[in-house]
């Protein structure tokens, strides 16, 4: 029988770490329980793993290869030094070692990182995006004329919910000019301005490299906000218990919505994932208007693999267990072609 692939889990910390950290105390907390389950998976797999996690050190990362020696990197490192673009290099790395990972090349990321041009490739293949200006820091602020109220304005380049907030959704002059600033200066990121998009907001999780699997899709419900108040996912709404409660924001699966508009999205969202040359595993972030037209929002490579996220509640709903999920995406590293 072959051998068993040598698996090394690879993980960011917020503070510099060790060669030969211990992180079985932090695999108890809330903030480490992706890379706890994904190490106690392979685990129950029968690979022989071991994890290392990463502040602004490649050196480590470089020493860890030369001794462990794994087959495969399975990649939960989404930043570097706490800056959330620089998944894309910690990915090139690997890829200019020859490396086999897990998840998504430094193409995909990069082209998913960026708000503006992801939006650019998919809307010259005529795939529904929203309107959307980029606004540089050093650039004059000022809204193109074509552009229509209401609007979010979002930091081009990041992800979970930074820098987005009720405030984001802005209805006249004044308040974009505002909102672009306070992005520029305290989130120090460029900024998209994106007509707002009222409908359902859905979750598309797919599986693949080239023939690719669509799971059920999932929505954010949003229930006790008011008809007419903008709904949005921003960062207290993804991060902030207590306000979840308090508006009846629940994760659920899709109801009700009709079969032909199911095969719509869900074809949608695979030429989406191979336009933006993803790899992997990914979730598409969409919008449907009340006319069943259907809105790009955003595309997310290498989502969160918690067992309680909508990646593999997804799964799961699909009848893909999370330790078998664990190994499907296992398999897809092992078999990606890297430039
Ligand atoms: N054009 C838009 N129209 C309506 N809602 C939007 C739009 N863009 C973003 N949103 C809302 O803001 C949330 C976060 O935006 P997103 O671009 O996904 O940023 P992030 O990468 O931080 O998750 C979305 O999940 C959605 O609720
Ligand atoms: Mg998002």
């Amino acid at each position: 029988m072959k051998k068993k692939p040598k698996v090394l889990a690879l993980f960011t910390a917020g503070a510099p770490t060790r060669l030969d950290d211990d992180l079985s105390v932090e695999f108890e907390t809330e903030g480490w329980k992706t890379e706890a389950g994904v190490v106690a998976a392979l685990g129950e797999l029968g690979y022989a793993t071991e994890y290392l996690a990463i502040f602004d050190d490649l050196e480590l990362l470089r020493q860890k290869l030369q001794s462990f020696q794994p087959d495969l990197i399975f990649n939960l490192a989404d930043e570097f030094k706490q800056n959330r673009a620089f998944d894309q290099n910690i990915v090139s790395f690997l890829e200019m070692h020859g490396l086999a990972f897990t998840g998504c090349g430094s193409t995909g990321l990069m082209l998913c990182k960026h708000k503006g041009i992801s939006k650019k490739i998919l809307g010259y293949h005529r795939i529904r995006v929203p309107e959307f200006v980029t606004i540089p820091r050093g650039k004059r602020i000022k809204r193109p004329k074509r552009l229509k109220f209401p609007i979010l304005i979002k930091p081009l380049k990041e992800e979970a919910s930074y820098g987005i907030s009720q405030a984001s959704f802005v209805e006249n002059d004044d308040e974009f000019k505002e909102r672009v600033l306070f992005i520029h200066e305290k989130h120090e990121n460029d900024v998209i301005a994106e007509e707002y998009i009222e409908g359902r907001e859905l979750y598309v999780s797919i599986l693949g490299n080239h023939r690719l699997q669509a799971f059920p899709i999932r929505e954010l419900i949003f229930k006790e906000v008011p008809p007419d108040e903008p709904k949005i996912a921003t960062y207290r709404a993804k991060w902030d218990a207590e306000y979840q409660k308090r508006w009846g924001l629940t994760n659920q699966f899709a109801e009700g919505l009709d079969p032909a508009v199911v095969r719509d999205i869900e074809r949608t969202c695979k030429r989406i994932y191979h336009l933006l040359t993803i790899d992997g595993y990914a979730r598409i972030d969409l919008r449907v208007k009340p006319n069943n037209e259907v809105y790009f929002i955003e595309a997310n490579p290498n989502p969160f693999l918690a067992a309680d996220e909508d990646f593999s509640q997804s799964a799961l709903k699909a009848g893909l267990g999370y330790t078998q999920l664990i190994e499907r995406i296992v398999r897809l590293g092992l078999k990606a072609v890297r430039e």
